[in-house]
């Protein structure tokens, strides 16, 4: 017996997510982040919103006040939401919260679509969940009946779907997953909807006649990454067994603080982000699409994956380095399966996508050699 027996066995092989950053990065298009920091004068003004934040207290246990503000902003009531550092902790939580396994079964599933947001899977075998993964098609679409034949056969505690898809940007029809949700009333459905900043339409109006479905927001995507905050609406029974296992003060009060005060004075600037961000997009995919062996899957969230050459021939990996070497940083997504030969690129300032377009070509034509 070694302290690595303690180790869940589905733990020992994985492998922990890791984010490269390679040096003189001149052009940071890797992470599905806005580009754009706040302007001074608004960073000066939250600055001394922050100070008056108590940093010897801790945090209000229950965020009431950005509660209070999401639930009017989203026409929801306060007692639906759930707060997490990150949506990432929120779907730790579900695991944790909804991960019994069923009547005659040794261990409870989690489905979601492959490829999808990694974390689905790293939570779920944290959790001891088995992960019952639906391949989407060459076009990175979803087969809605494959995924309601795996639900019927699995019958997984959760189902996670992410409307925009990461790292595809792919969207699934919303209301093909509120259909699932319909036709499976005990799984929880969850609708991640992460990127809906960039493209897609919210399940939220579906919420109240769907007790099991689950509306995933981030202020990630949308200009506050570093503040680590995602929500979810729910039924308020849903959200009472969530709160049993939210860690205490999970939330830090100067993220409370400054999420606030950006959602109640910045919208209009974080909204004309957005739209640039959605503009540039299509001048990227626009000029990818113009490259040689390059295929661009269309996208409604703020990435772009694309594949380069066949895929088998390591090539993507390659291009990959080769734009590093320029200062231009991409998320190499490139391994055997379903994303072999993809890279993921995040559209970033007008500039810093101009320089992407620039040395690309030259990162092509270095790996074909
Ligand atoms: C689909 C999806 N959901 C959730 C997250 C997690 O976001 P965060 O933990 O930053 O809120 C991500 C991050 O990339 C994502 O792509």
């Amino acid at each position: 017996m070694s302290l690595r027996d303690l180790v869940p066995r589905a733990l020992r092989g994985a492998t922990a997510y890791h984010v490269p950053r390679p040096e003189g990065v001149r052009a940071k298009l890797d992470a599905n982040e806005s580009p754009w920091p706040l302007p001074a004068d608004v960073a000066e003004a939250l600055g001394r919103e922050l100070a008056t934040v108590e940093l010897h207290r801790y945090p209000e246990a229950d965020p009431a006040a950005l509660r209070a503000f999401v639930a009017a902003d989203l026409g929801v009531a306060p007692a639906q939401l759930v707060f997490g550092n990150g949506s990432d902790e929120l779907i730790a939580m579900l695991c944790a919260a909804f991960g019994e396994p069923r009547q005659g079964a040794t261990r409870a599933r989690m489905l979601y679509p492959d490829p999808s947001f990694v974390y689905y899977a790293i939570a779920a075998k944290s959790h001891g969940l088995d992960a019952i993964e639906v391949p989407l098609d060459d076009d990175m679409q979803l087969d809605f009946e494959l995924a309601d034949d795996a639900m019927r056969g699995a019958a997984p505690n959760l189902a996670f779907f992410a409307l925009p898809n990461n790292p595809t940007g792919t969207l699934w029809s919303p209301d093909e997953v509120a259909g699932l949700a319909v036709r499976h009333p005990d799984t929880l459905v969850i609708a991640d909807e992460a990127y809906l900043a960039y493209g897609g339409r919210t399940l939220l109006p579906r919420l109240a006649g769907l007790p099991n479905l689950i509306v995933m927001r981030t202020l990630s995507k949308i200009g506050m990454a570093a503040l680590r905050v995602g929500f979810l609406v729910a039924a308020p029974a849903i959200v009472d067994v969530l709160e049993k296992v939210r860690p205490p003060y999970n939330v830090g009060a100067l993220n409370q603080r400054a999420a606030l005060w950006i959602l109640s004075h910045q919208r209009a600037w974080i909204d004309a982000r957005c739209a640039e961000v959605v503009a540039e997009r299509a001048r990227l995919a626009a000029a990818l699409a113009t490259l040689p062996d390059v295929r661009v899957f269309p996208s409604e969230a703020n990435l772009i994956m694309f594949r380069v050459g066949n895929g088998r021939d390591g090539r993507a990996t390659r291009v990959w380095k080769a734009l590093a070497a320029r200062g231009v940083l991409v998320r190499r997504l490139d391994r055997p399966g379903p994303l072999a030969g993809c890279l993921r690129v995040t559209p970033g300032t007008p500039a810093e996508n101009d320089l992407f377009l620039a040395e690309l070509p030259a990162a092509l034509a270095a790996s074909a050699a």
